[in-house]
């Protein structure tokens, strides 16, 4: 990796710290969802990142991918977990942790068992592990605290303006012996008291673009040229799309998607309904060795 890369994955890992503190310090019970993307999106620019998807404030049993819109009156409540990505010049941090909301703390341990899983997983990095020990590091962290982990959710690769590029790093022993490469990569177990798999639920409001072509609705178009430009395939939100565009943009979105030119993701659930706790961060792997970004 060349070092001008590895310094802005440094840089966007030292934002991501920044903004985890602050996000920690802000949220409390009861504040509207909306307000704390804001916030956190506002920092992360303010710190000079940009956003590599939007944030994603997801409660009890939604795992990942809720991104509030202009009118959602959601409040922060229960077990929420907070997952940020940030870029800089392409180059992603991607870092979640969750927060216990309720008044009788009882999702502490559930959240120790994904904490102690990433915390064991990176441990184990310098060792050379392969992917399934990985796996099993994080898998057996969460059984012996009595829950399980979630097995079609897992790390990933990152490249620049690419945030799934292509390996897969398990939540569970998965027999796979390949061993890392030079790269960057995220690290995300999550736990819960469920099955330990989640289902594909109701639209996020979080877009990327998969197949980039003009579509013909002036409107449409617009939009598209404006999410081009700033996000290329990165996941974007309704919200900022609502902001620059008004009224118009859910209609244009929705075209966007039908013409396959966007994908809306879907929401992350657990299929037992019960709910999750996430940890996450980033590192690069170098010949010199690994280097935690995010933490
Ligand atoms: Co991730």
């Amino acid at each position: 990796m060349e070092a001008k890369e590895l310094q802005s994955y440094k840089q966007a890992g030292e934002i991501a710290k920044q903004v985890t503190a602050y996000a920690k310090e802000l949220i409390k019970p009861g504040m509207l969802l909306l307000e704390i993307a804001q916030k956190i999106e506002a920092k992360i620019q303010e710190l000079g990142g940009q956003l590599a998807f939007p944030v994603s404030l997801s409660i009890n049993e939604i795992a990942a991918h809720y991104n509030p819109s202009l009118e959602d009156e959601t409040k922060a409540q229960g077990l929420l977990k907070v997952d940020i990505g940030i870029h800089k010049k392409g180059f992603i941090a991607d870092t979640a942790f969750s927060l216990d909301l309720t008044s009788d703390n009882k999702y502490k341990e559930l959240i120790q068992a994904s904490e102690q899983a990433v915390n064991n997983a990176f441990n184990l990095l310098n060792k050379n592990p392969t992917l399934s020990e990985i796996g099993e590091t994080i898998q057996e962290t969460i059984e012996n605290k009595g829950f399980s982990p979630i097995i079609n959710l897992s790390g990933h690769s990152l490249n620049q303006f690419d945030l799934h590029a292509g390996i897969t790093i398990p939540n569970y022993a998965d027999n796979n012996n390949n061993k890392l490469q030079s790269g960057a990569y995220a690290i995300e177990p999550f736990a819960t008291t469920g099955e330990g798999k989640v289902y594909e639920g109701p639209p996020s409001n979080i877009y990327a673009i998969i197949n980039p072509k003009k579509p013909r609705s002036p409107t449409a178009r617009k939009i598209f040229n404006y999410a081009w430009e700033k996000h290329k395939t990165l996941p974007f939100s309704l919200r900022e799309i609502q902001k620059k565009f008004g009224a118009m943009s859910r209609i244009s979105l929705k075209q966007l998607e039908q013409a396959g030119i966007l994908h809306n993701f879907p929401q992350l659930i657990e299929k037992s309904h019960e709910p999750v706790s996430q940890a996450e961060h980033t590192f690069v792997k170098t010949h010199e060795g690994i280097i935690v970004t995010t933490n």
